[in-house]
């Protein structure tokens, strides 16, 4: 008898460009566009196996092997509900096939890092979800295409359907269908850019992207200028940056978009906080690496960037890995080992290390 099985995997992506506001929070569509970079990397990723079989009484999905309820109308079922539907098509088009669409799935996901520490596992999570989907019915679906259905499990999620830099173009149709993910460039373009990644803390955050989001949108009056007046001009300016490889300018912008995307959330009624007094730290220390970097050479040599939790990713030059590496442990003597990349997931205080 046929088994019907597919395994795939999805990386963690960090944005640079930050998505922060829905506006519709159905479909999950964004109040404004947004650029990331997909971490190449086998310790950021969720690993997923789908499987259809006429056997199965219901979908079901368990996440690093605990079951988790698939919600009517909610995100799962969303996201199951559309792959069952290109299949369905694709049948249509190709009668030889087996009507896989009719039978129900069970998926399995494993993420090799903290779930909701503030790295994106939704994004990986979904992603990886979806591409297992894909493989599982042959679909012949372009990564836009997927990264489409990808976004409504989670906005971010449309993202890491591509390695490289990546761009979520915010669309303007209410049906969502001009709302998906493009290749900036791929990782190959720029193989020099690395990301370090700091853990200040592996716990689960206070607040959700989804709940925090929403209430900014609802309350903060300078989201309204982000959206309007700041982000337009900022994701032309850093797709040019990264087609010239042009890293000064890739840094300010990332450093200047993380700290507008701090400053709505402060700006939140009531307020939000993700950062904390390490993450503000760590910011400082890369100011001032920053500022000797350029009265020395003319450049910058780090970018820092934070997500909705305290955690820092800094983006640098691969000859600068070392130094930096060397300066967090330096001010932060509390940091786990470099050597293990697992090590940085370890205890609470401050981790460190390179993803290529
Ligand atoms: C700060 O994609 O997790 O990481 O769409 O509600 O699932 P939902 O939100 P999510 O938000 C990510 C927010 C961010 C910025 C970013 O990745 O662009």
């Amino acid at each position: 008898m046929a088994v019907y099985q597919a395994t795939t995997s999805a990386p963690v992506n960090i944005a640079v460009i930050k998505y922060w506001g829905k506006r519709d929070t159905k479909l999950i569509l964004p109040t404004n566009s947004s650029l990331s970079v997909t971490l190449d990397q086998d310790h950021l990723r969720s690993t997923t196996t789908s499987r259809a079989d006429p056997s199965f009484e219901k979908d079901r999905l368990w996440l690093n092997g605990e079951e988790e309820e698939i919600k009517e109308g909610g995100r799962l079922a969303t996201c199951i509900k559309e792959m069952k539907g290109l299949r369905r098509e694709f049948e249509e088009k190709n009668p030889s096939e087996p009507k896989l669409s009719s039978y129900f799935v069970h998926i399995s996901s494993r993420n090799n890092f903290p779930t909701a520490a503030g790295l994106a596992s939704s994004a990986a999570g979904f992603a990886a979800l979806v591409s297992s989907l894909a493989a599982l019915y042959k679909l012949p679906a372009s990564a836009s295409e997927l990264s489409r259905i990808a976004r409504q499990g989670s906005g971010s999620a449309c993202r890491s359907l591509f390695g490289g830099y990546v761009a979520w173009e915010q669309g303007s149709k209410p049906d969502g269908s001009d709302s998906f993910a493009v290749e900036i460039a791929p990782q190959s373009h720029w193989p020099d850019m690395h990301a370090l990644i700091c853990v200040v803390s592996d716990d689960k955050k206070g607040t959700s992207s989804t709940s925090g989001m929403q209430r900014t949108v609802e309350t903060s009056p300078l989201l309204q200028h982000r959206i309007k007046e700041v982000v337009p001009a900022r994701m032309a300016a850093i797709s040019k940056a990264i087609l010239a490889k042009d890293f000064d300018t890739f840094a300010e912008i990332t450093m200047q978009d993380s700290n507008q995307f701090h400053a709505v959330a402060l700006d939140t009624y009531p307020p939000i906080f993700y950062m904390n007094d390490v993450s503000r730290a760590i910011v400082a220390v890369i100011t001032e690496y920053n500022r000797i970097a350029k009265e020395k050479t003319g450049h910058l040599k780090a970018a820092y960037t934070y997500d909705a939790g305290p955690n820092a990713v800094i983006y640098t030059p691969k000859e600068n890995v070392k130094e930096i590496i060397e300066l967090i442990v330096k001010y932060f003597p509390q940091a786990n080992t470099f050597s293990d990349p697992f090590g940085l997931f370890g205890a609470q205080g401050v981790g460190a290390g390179a993803v290529p």
